[in-house]
């Protein structure tokens, strides 16, 4: 039933069948989703994609469930903003920011779920776990909610509260876990395996990745099929990197785009940079990163599953990784807010932060052109940002542009 051809394992290139449960390949190598992408040149042509819905289901010939399988909150074809106060600023001419922040539940963490849970309910499954950073948890918690799976989600106990809320709130069954998204990660596999629930981690089972190659889709198309110099990802698991990466060279073999890519820019915390590290030292895969800390929960990925993915395509690409400071997140927050309009989560600012230390060293110019991921609403991160915004009781003279109280 599956529009797939085959799942195709990412480290030995073992071959599976289609539309069957799956998990990771017995290697331990997450799979690939492939398509007979010569059959689909053939049939869909660039031009016919504005046809399409205006969300990520345009490209739903080069994604894995039937259309009757479909469930979506309207996800995906979010806007690509021309930002000009911030470049003028920073010194970049041609700047853009994809702002994720719109997409249900705030994040882009819906097209992947939107894509995984549509295969759940084609696939029959009907009981799922995931462990989550946060956003993740609250894009889950919505479409099982929609599609009436049972959702049970693992947190990190200190996961900004607006993920828990929503994750409660959309029926989610919710554990919070003294510890990192890994140990969330160790605790949901276990119970997924005595209680049979399907495991949603990220890159464990292949369907996320492939709702979320659609960001790749849509910048392409968005700048009319001729690709950016440079795309800046923050990156924790790393996935939508990955899965623009895919989505690049799907769109090469079906004759959309030519073989110029990007410069991938890998952007990580500098308390969690594992990404960073292997990059610096030559390794092919990251280690561990100890005692990881940074109010962007969702880069707080001390040892990514994809990583041999993520750095590949940073170095085919020319690419760079590089951290900056959650200092210089929320800095960067705050300014893309009062110069763009958006207010973005602190993985997304950290893009614009990276961004400007790579204009000032030369890695780029001026000329380039560059897209930002915001991937997440900085709605989420009440706390965080609370720390820039201290509300203490005001005098006074303070009032008049502050608060006005009765007296
Ligand atoms: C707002 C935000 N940005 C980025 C990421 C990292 O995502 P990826 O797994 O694609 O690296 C997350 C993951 O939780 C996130 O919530
Ligand atoms: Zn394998």
């Amino acid at each position: 039933m599956s529009k797939a051809t085959h799942l195709e394992c990412s480290l030995c290139n073992k071959r599976l069948e289609a539309g069957q449960v799956v998990n990771l390949c017995d290697c331990g190598g997450p799979l690939l989703v492939r398509y007979d992408l010569e059959r689909i040149r053939r049939h869909w042509k660039r031009r016919e994609v504005h046809l399409g819905p205006p969300t990520m289901w345009r490209y739903a010939p080069l994604l894995p469930p039937v259309n009757d399988s479909i469930i979506t909150l309207g996800e995906g074809w979010t806007p690509l903003l021309f930002a000009r106060r911030l470049g003028a600023r920073l010194g970049a001419r041609h700047l853009w920011i994809k702002d994720e922040a719109l997409n249900p539940t705030g994040s882009f963490k819906a097209r992947g779920m939107a894509c995984a849970i549509s295969m759940c309910a084609e696939l029959g499954i009907r009981k799922v776990a995931v462990p989550s950073a946060g956003n993740a948890a609250s894009a889950l918690a919505a479409y099982a909610a929609v599609a009436g799976i049972e959702a049970h989600i693992f947190l990190p106990q200190d996961v900004p509260e607006a993920n828990y809320l929503e994750s409660k709130a959309y029926g989610a069954r919710v554990t919070l876990v003294n510890g990192l998204i890994s140990d969330c990660a160790r605790i949901a596999s276990e119970c997924a395996v005595r209680e049979g629930w399907y495991d949603l981690s990220t890159l464990k089972e292949p369907y996320r990745i492939e709702g979320k190659k659609t960001m790749g889709f849509e910048v392409a198309e968005q700048l009319d099929w001729e690709l950016p110099d440079a795309i800046f990802y923050p990156t924790g698991g790393g996935v939508g990197l990955i899965g623009m990466w895919k989505a690049f060279e799907e769109m090469e073999q079906l004759g959309w785009i030519g073989s110029r890519r990007p410069k991938m820019i890998a952007v990580q915390a500098e308390g969690c940079q594992p990404v960073v590290r292997a990059l610096e030292e030559n390794e092919p895969r990251a280690r561990f990163w100890e005692g990881a800390r940074t109010v962007a929960s969702g880069l707080r990925v001390p040892k990514p599953l994809g990583d041999f993915l993520v750095l590949e395509a940073v170095r085919k690409s020319r690419g760079t990784a590089i951290a900056v400071s959650d200092a210089e997140m929320l800095d960067a927050g705050i300014q893309m807010a009062s110069e763009e309009g958006v207010f973005p989560a602190p993985e997304g600012a950290a893009c614009a932060a990276a961004l400007e230390k790579l204009l000032v060293s030369g890695f780029l110019g001026p000329d380039d052109r560059i897209v930002l991921y915001n991937t997440g609403s900085g709605l989420k991160y009440a706390e965080a940002y609370a720390t820039r915004f201290p509300r203490a009781a005001s005098a006074e003279q303070d009032k008049l542009g502050g608060l006005i109280t009765p007296r």
